[in-house]
C-alpha cells in the first residue's frame, strides 16, 4: 500500500504492523501528511485542551551511567544539589498557587530518597489537591506501593529503547529486564503509567524504532514521552551527530495513531532544538506541556542535555504568553487534572 494511503488507514484502524511503521518512518515525503493525521486524531480523542504538568526537579544526583545524559554519576562537571523536603514542598505550593493540577517530581536515581522522607512529602503535597507524578526511576515493588499508598497517581519510566543490546550498552549496570519490570509493576499497582524513548541514539535504526512503537501498542501506556536525543558535553556520547526534531515528531506523530487517547507530551528537548519545536509537537499529535516550575541554580544544574534549562519556562508571567500562543492555534490550557480518558484513574476533566 502506498504511504499516503496507509497513514489514512492508521488513523481510523490504530494499527500499523512492523513493515508498515518502517515504510512510514523511511519515506522522507509523507511528514506532513503523518502530522495532520496525528492532529486529527488528536483533536477527535483527546479534544483540544492542553493538559500542563509543573515540572520539579528536585535532585539531580544519579547513582547510574547512562551514556546518553548529562547527570551520569561519573560527569564531575556537574554541580549536584538535592532540594530539602521543605523545598520541593513550597515549589509544589507555588504550582498549586499558579494553577496547576498536577506537579511531576523527577530527579535521578538518588538513594537520599528513601520511602520513609518521600512518604510523608507526598503526603503533604497531596493535601494541596494537586495529582502527583513521580520520576525517580527504578526502585523495588514495594517502594512503589508506599508512593502509591501515600498520593502518588502517576509515574514517568521511559523504557528508552526497546532494543535491548543498544539499552545495555548506554545503560552499563543496568538490565533491560529489570525496566520492563517496573513498568509491570507500575501498572499492577495502577498508576497512570507513561513510558518513552530517545529518538537518534547512535546505533539506533528504523527497525527498532518500529520495534519501540509495536511496544507501545503493546504494553499500552497512559502516556508517552519521547524526544530527540541531544548529545551532552562530558558523556561518552557527545560527538554524536547533530540531533533533528523531524524524526522525533515522526515517532511521536505515529504514537498518536497507534495510541489515539493517550497522553502526549510535547516534550522539553523538543522545544530546546528548535524555538517552536513545542507547538509544532502541539499540531503533530501532542495534548500535554511540562512546564519547568524549578528555579534558579538547580534548575541550570538539572543538565540532561544542553539547552534544557532555558528550554520550557514556567515562571507566572509565562502562563499568559502561553495561553495565547496556544489559542492562536485553537487550542485552550485544560483546566481538570487531564487524566488519560480511556481509563479509569486520575480524572480527566
Ligand atoms: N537528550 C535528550 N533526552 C535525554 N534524556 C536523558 N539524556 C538525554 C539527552 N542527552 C531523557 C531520557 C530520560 C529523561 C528524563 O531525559 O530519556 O528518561
Amino acid at each position: 500500500m502506498d504511504s499516503l494511503s496507509l497513514i489514512l488507514q492508521a488513523q481510523t484502524q490504530n494499527v500499523l504492523s512492523q513493515e508498515q511503521l518502517l515504510q512510514l518512518l523511511q519515506d522522507p515525503h509523507i511528514d506532513k501528511a503523518l502530522f495532520q493525521a496525528a492532529d486529527r486524531v488528536r483533536q477527535k480523542y483527546v479534544g483540544n485542551a492542553v493538559h500542563l504538568r509543573a515540572l520539579i526537579e528536585f535532585t539531580n544526583i544519579c547513582r547510574n551511567n547512562c551514556a546518553y545524559c548529562g547527570l551520569q554519576a561519573q560527569n564531575t562537571a556537574v554541580t549536584r544539589y538535592r532540594m530539602t523536603e521543605d523545598k520541593i514542598y513550597a515549589l509544589a505550593h507555588k504550582a498549586a498557587k499558579w494553577g496547576y493540577k498536577t506537579v511531576v517530581l523527577q530527579g535521578g536515581e538518588d538513594g537520599f530518597f528513601t520511602v520513609q522522607r518521600l512518604v510523608p512529602l507526598l503526603r503533604r503535597i497531596k493535601a494541596l489537591g494537586l495529582a502527583i507524578t513521580l520520576s525517580i526511576g527504578e526502585r523495588p515493588f514495594e517502594e512503589y506501593q508506599a508512593f502509591k499508598q501515600a498520593g502518588a497517581d502517576r509515574y514517568l519510566l521511559r523504557i528508552e529503547t526497546t532494543d535491548k543490546a543498544l539499552y545495555e550498552k548506554y545503560n552499563p549496570a543496568m538490565s533491560f529486564e529489570n525496566r520492563l519490570r517496573c513498568l509491570e509493576d507500575l501498572k499492577r499497582l495502577n498508576y497512570e503509567v507513561g513510558t518513552g524513548i530517545l529518538v537518534g541514539l547512535p546505533g539506533q535504526t528504523a527497525q527498532s524504532l518500529a520495534q519501540d512503537l509495536l511496544f507501545f501498542k503493546r504494553f499500552q501506556p497512559d502516556m508517552v514521552g519521547l524526544g530527540p536525543f541531544i548529545p551532552c558535553p562530558n558523556t561518552p556520547l557527545s560527538d554524536a551527530p547533530a540531533p533533528q526534531l523531524t524524526p522525533a515528531l515522526k515517532v511521536m506523530a505515529l504514537t498518536r495513531l497507534l495510541l489515539p487517547d493517550i497522553n502526549i507530551p510535547a516534550t522539553t528537548a523538543m522545544e530546546a532544538l528548535q524555538p517552536n519545536g513545542r507547538l509544532q509537537a502541539l499540531q503533530s499529535g501532542a495534548n500535554v506541556i511540562m512546564p519547568n516550575v524549578t528555579e534558579g541554580e538547580e534548575r541550570q544544574n538539572y543538565a540532561l542535555y544542553p539547552g534544557k534549562a532555558a528550554a520550557a519556562q514556567a515562571p507566572q508571567n509565562l502562563r499568559q504568553e502561553l495561553e495565547q500562543k496556544l489559542h492562536a492555534i485553537g487550542r485552550h490550557i485544560g483546566t481538570g487534572y487531564g487524566g488519560h480518558k480511556g481509563r479509569k484513574g486520575v480524572p480527566c476533566c
